[in-house]
């Protein structure tokens, strides 16, 4: 299924829970605003039996931070159904540790971490807590369980982590670990002006160093550096129409909305309380009607 602007939709990026263990000051909380209704495993497989009839393949579950649920096994194992071909998630690894196999298991494939820095005090600066330690216990035992890729989140802030690229180029090359350098994004509070860092000069580094450049077309266009000892992928989605050109996800918030944009809520879509009322062709016409709002966010300038 395409969009009106010829994007078609393959992902679907689930908010399993708006809570988090961790308090990062620059977090965006997947653009999902507060609430006090929460899904259950077997609503979000059904949310997700609908989306596969859309031509959704992929699966991400996301936060918060997903293994904050309980239920989690059982939220992946309603995830990973015949016709979704990927099943992926965002962590923050600090919880990652016991559960790795256990997750693997029930049908996840690959994981993402978000890892800003190695060093202790500059990870309780940025999250708030000092769980350095567990998150890189978690993603030891996401090498181990065979989650395959893993993928590291390195958000660059400014005066906060930016001289820690080097460092954590070489962690990552070490382990077979993809580094996804990510630029800021304004999630609408103060701190972006201060904290916001361009990635123009990281990247052209990246690109004198590569041994071969790929744009990741499927994945707002990102490109993906192979190093000699190992793989950096580049996110930059700030006023970037490349980028939202290439979009092809919807989003689900922890409560049951459609969310057609990361950066918008005032054109969210309530499927939860059709899949609870049983009427399957309204949520049928949610979908239709999500897919029906989606807009890129930064667009292309037409000057005239
Ligand atoms: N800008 C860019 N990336 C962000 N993330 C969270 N907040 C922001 C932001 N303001 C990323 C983190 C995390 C993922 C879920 O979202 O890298 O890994």
């Amino acid at each position: 299924m395409k969009d009106r602007f010829g994007r078609p939709i393959t992902g679907l990026r689930i908010s399993v829970t708006e809570n988090c263990n961790l308090d990062c000051f620059y977090c965006h909380r997947e653009g999902c605003p507060e609430s006090s209704r929460e899904m259950t495993a077997e609503e979000i497989g059904k949310i997700i039996g609908l989306a596969k009839e859309f031509g959704v393949r992929k699966i991400k579950l996301t936060g918060g931070e997903p293994l904050l649920r309980e239920d989690i096994v059982e939220v992946v194992r309603a995830a990973a159904i015949p016709g979704i071909k990927d099943v992926s998630m965002t962590t923050n690894g600090t919880m990652l540790a016991g559960l790795a196999r256990e997750l693997a298991g029930a049908g996840l494939a690959r994981i993402n971490i978000s890892l800003d820095t190695l060093n202790e005090g500059t990870y309780e600066r940025i999250t708030g807590k000092r769980a350095l330690r567990e998150a890189l216990e978690g993603i030891d035992a996401a090498l181990e369980a065979g989650l395959k890729p893993v993928k590291l989140n390195m958000v660059l802030l400014a005066g906060v982590n930016e001289h820690e690229v080097e460092p954590m180029i070489a962690y990552t090359s070490k382990r077979g670990i993809i580094l996804q350098l990510i630029e800021l994004l304004d999630a609408g509070g103060k701190n972006f002006t201060i904290y916001h860092r361009d990635l123009d000069d990281i990247e052209q580094s990246l690109r004198e160093r590569a041994v071969a450049v790929r744009t990741r077309r499927s994945m707002q266009a990102r490109r993906k550096y192979i190093l000699p000892g190992g793989e950096v992928e580049v996110v930059k989605p700030m006023h970037n129409s490349e980028f939202c050109m290439h979009c092809t996800r919807l989003r689900l918030t922890p409560d049951g909305f459609l969310k057609p944009c990361l950066m918008r809520n005032d054109n969210l879509v309530d499927v939860l309380s059709h899949v609870r009322a049983g009427d399957i062709s309204k949520c049928r016409s949610t979908f239709i009607e999500a897919v029906d709002r989606r807009e890129p966010y930064f667009k292309k300038l037409v000057l005239k």
